[in-house]
Parts: structure tokens; C-alpha cells; sequence
């Protein structure tokens, strides 16, 4: 009698589920560590001083309402670009690319994915990090590609398996596309130095394969948004024609503003019309054409010199202080008498740490101690605060002792 009796319930969103189940909790002591989003050292969310700005200006501005284009603003297109290729960039120079606005990052890697899955035509298989953001998985597989993995995290050491990543990399069929967390890896906060990287690349060319950057925490590993975008540019400087997925919800703290970018690096001027007339088919049918707010803060952060240089200050004041916060975990754990080797903690880096936590350790921490995190034992350093560091250590010290 019913339409839809034979709809199965779903599972609960690993990452967002977290937060539904920390909402639900009375104690005051609770924190929830599972979805990425920085707070204030009282353990509320925080707005940029740079954002309350550029908002104001904007709502001075008295700007109209209408429709973006369907790559979005222009000069957020402009500008994210050269966040990302750096300023002195030949492609942007020459003009050897396209750069769409997206819906932050995941509608980035979205429509990066229903491109590929439409237009690349070797292969349908997409390569990702063992273990990547739970997202990307389905992101890829509702595109209609195949989502596979290499390996890339050890557990023994809760570091970068090089030599594994490398043996999986250069076995890859010619041609497949492979992902790569530009940096501030997410789940693990393991990233590949630069040495490492090079390697990488040169893999990646020798074996020619396709590789979509994905770039949803520049600034946030070293609080240096050009060292963060290294990667990026060593492959490109290599002849590397890649994508690039770009989103401002961390750096800029626009979570629910969704705004990201979308970049196809191209061999010349004509290909890039090309690629960008099929990008616009691809995204009027899904949304027509991007939401203009966040693009509008983001550009005016971007553009206007005063902005940026306080956004690019605030960016180094919250990587520090998430180093801060790892070395304070690790001292306080040591403190409360801990006897494990938890330098990991200090060696990873960005917003989140592999803890190494088993599944039931993570469990009583949530039962016992109202920290919340995912199940993998990620935490987001980024809502660890001075307030609240001493009882995390000592939570997750009486479920490991
Ligand atoms: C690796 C990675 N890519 C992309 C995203 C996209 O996030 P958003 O859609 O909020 O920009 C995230 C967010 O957690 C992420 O961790």
C-alpha cells in the first residue's frame, strides 16, 4: 500500500553519525572529535575575524542576487587558481586550464568524478589511499567509476608505508587514475615528504597514470598555503596534466558556505574551452549554477591585500596551535602515566591523528568518557583545546593502560 515499504533503513554517516550521538549527550565534559571543524580554545566554533570582514563589506557593497555563471564567479575561479598553482604558474600564465566553482570540496571531487567517468576514456578504475576520507568511495561509485586502493598507511608505525605505496603505484594498470591528498592526508594525518613525493611523480609519469589531486586542507598542514601546495606544483612542473579539487570549508572555516573549486589542468588554450564547455553541460542539469556567498568571502579575503594577509596569519596561528595541542596531548598522556610510544601524535600532521585506538578502546572512551571520535580512532586535533587536553589524555589513558 505504501510506495516506498521496500526502502531498507540506512546505516548512520560514520562521520556525521558521531556528531548526531555527541548531541545527544548531557555530560558537560563531552567533546566530539569526529568531524573536522576547528574551535576556539573554549571548545565552541569559530568565525575568522578575516570573514566577519569580508561579510561586511559585502553587505555594504549592496551587491544584486543574481544568477552566477555556471562555472561560478570568475574572479574566485581566478583567484583559487592561483592559491593553488601559485601566482608565478606558467599553466595559469599561458592559460592552459579551467577552474569551475564548485560546492566545496566534495561537489569539487563530484563533478571532477562525473567528468572523468564521461570524458576519460582508459580507464573507469580510480585508485585511493588505504584508508582515505570515508567520502570518497562513494563520491567515485555513484559517479560510476570503480573505486580501488593502494596501500599507503602502516600501522606498525603509524607513518607513510613509502615502500608499499610505491610496490602498489608502479603495478597499476597504464593509464589508471589514482587520488591523492595534496596534504594534511585525512584519515591519518600521514603525508609524504617531499623527497617521497618525487618519487611519486616520477612513478606517475613512467607509469602514466591520471592523478586527481584532492586539496581540502591547503594551509592547514604547515599553515604555509604554498608549501601546503607543493605536491601539486612539483607534479605539474613534472609535465603532470592533472585535476584538482580545492575547498575553502577548512582553511577559511566556510563549512556550510560550500564553496571549492574544480581545476583541469590542460595541454593549451583550445583544450581548456574544450574541457569547460563540458563542464558547464555537466553541472546545469545537477545545480544550474554554484551559490554566490561563500565565493563572494572567499574572493574578497583573496583579493583585498589587508584580508589575505590576516587570513594567511590566522592560517600559521591555527596550524601552530594544533601542533601545540599534539605536543600537550603526548605530554599530558606521558603525565598521567601512560607507558606507550605516542610520538606519532607529534609527527603526523593537519587537522587530524591516527590515534591507533582500537575499535573498543574508541568505544569506552565515547560510553565512558563522552569523547567522541570515529570509529578508526581519528581525532580532529582541531577540537582539542587547552581546556580540554588534560582530560583527553586522561580518558584515552584509562581505556589503553
Ligand atoms: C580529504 C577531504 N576531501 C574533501 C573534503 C570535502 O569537504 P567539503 O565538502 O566540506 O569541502 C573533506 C572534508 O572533510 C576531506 O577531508
Amino acid at each position: 500500500s505504501s510506495w516506498w515499504s521496500h526502502v531498507e533503513m540506512g546505516p548512520p554517516d560514520p562521520i556525521l553519525g558521531v556528531t548526531e550521538a555527541f548531541k545527544r549527550d548531557t555530560n558537560s565534559k563531552k567533546m566530539n572529535l569526529g568531524v573536522g571543524a576547528y574551535r576556539d580554545d573554549s571548545g565552541k566554533p569559530y568565525v575568522l575575524s578575516c570573514v566577519r570582514k569580508a561579510e561586511a563589506k559585502i553587505a555594504a557593497d549592496k551587491l544584486d542576487k543574481e544568477y552566477l555563471a555556471i562555472g561560478g564567479l570568475a574572479e574566485f575561479n581566478k583567484a583559487s587558481a592561483a592559491l593553488a598553482l601559485g601566482e608565478a604558474s606558467e599553466v595559469i600564465k599561458s592559460g592552459k586550464y579551467i577552474t569551475v566553482q564548485t560546492i566545496s570540496g566534495t561537489g569539487s571531487l563530484r563533478i571532477g568524478a562525473s567528468f572523468l567517468q564521461r570524458f576519460y576514456k582508459h580507464s573507469k578504475d580510480v585508485y585511493l589511499p588505504k584508508p582515505s576520507w570515508g567520502n570518497h568511495t562513494p563520491i567515485f561509485r555513484d559517479a560510476g567509476l570503480e573505486p580501488k586502493s593502494y596501500r599507503y598507511y602502516d600501522s606498525k608505525t603509524c607513518g607513510f608505508d613509502f615502500k608499499g605505496a610505491l610496490e602498489d603505484i608502479t603495478k597499476l594498470p597504464e593509464k589508471s587514475i589514482i587520488l591523492f591528498h595534496a596534504c594534511a592526508h585525512n584519515p591519518t594525518g600521514v603525508d609524504p615528504k617531499q623527497e617521497q613525493w618525487k618519487e611519486l611523480a616520477a612513478v606517475v609519469k613512467q607509469r602514466n597514470l591520471f592523478p586527481f589531486f584532492d586539496m581540502a586542507y591547503q594551509g592547514f598542514a604547515t599553515g604555509n598555503t604554498d608549501r601546503d601546495a607543493w605536491a601539486v606544483r612539483h607534479f605539474i612542473e613534472q609535465g603532470i596534466n592533472l585535476v584538482l579539487s580545492q575547498s575553502y570549508a577548512k582553511n577559511m572555516g566556510l563549512y556550510g558556505e560550500r564553496v571549492g573549486a574544480f581545476t583541469v589542468v590542460c595541454n593549451d588554450v583550445d583544450e581548456a574551452k574544450r574541457v569547460e564547455s563540458q563542464l558547464k553541460i555537466l553541472i546545469r542539469p545537477m545545480y544550474s549554477n554554484p551559490p554566490m556567498n561563500g565565493a563572494r568571502i572567499a574572493t574578497t579575503i583573496m583579493n583585498i591585500p589587508d584580508l589575505r594577509k590576516e587570513w594567511l596569519s590566522a592560517a600559521r596561528g591555527r596550524a601552530h596551535k594544533i601542533t601545540i595541542m599534539r605536543e600537550q596531548l603526548v605530554s599530558n598522556l606521558k603525565k598521567e602515566g601512560s607507558i606507550h610510544n605516542w610520538q606519532h601524535i607529534i609527527d603526523q600532521i593537519g587537522m587530524f591523528c591516527f590515534t591507533g585506538l582500537k575499535q573498543e578502546q574508541v568505544e569506552r572512551l565515547m560510553k565512558e568518557f563522552s569523547v567522541y571520535m570515529t570509529k578508526d580512532g581519528r581525532i580532529s586535533v582541531a577540537g582539542v583545546s587547552s581546556s580540554n587536553v588534560g582530560y583527553l589524555a586522561h580518558a584515552i589513558h584509562q581505556v589503553t593502560k
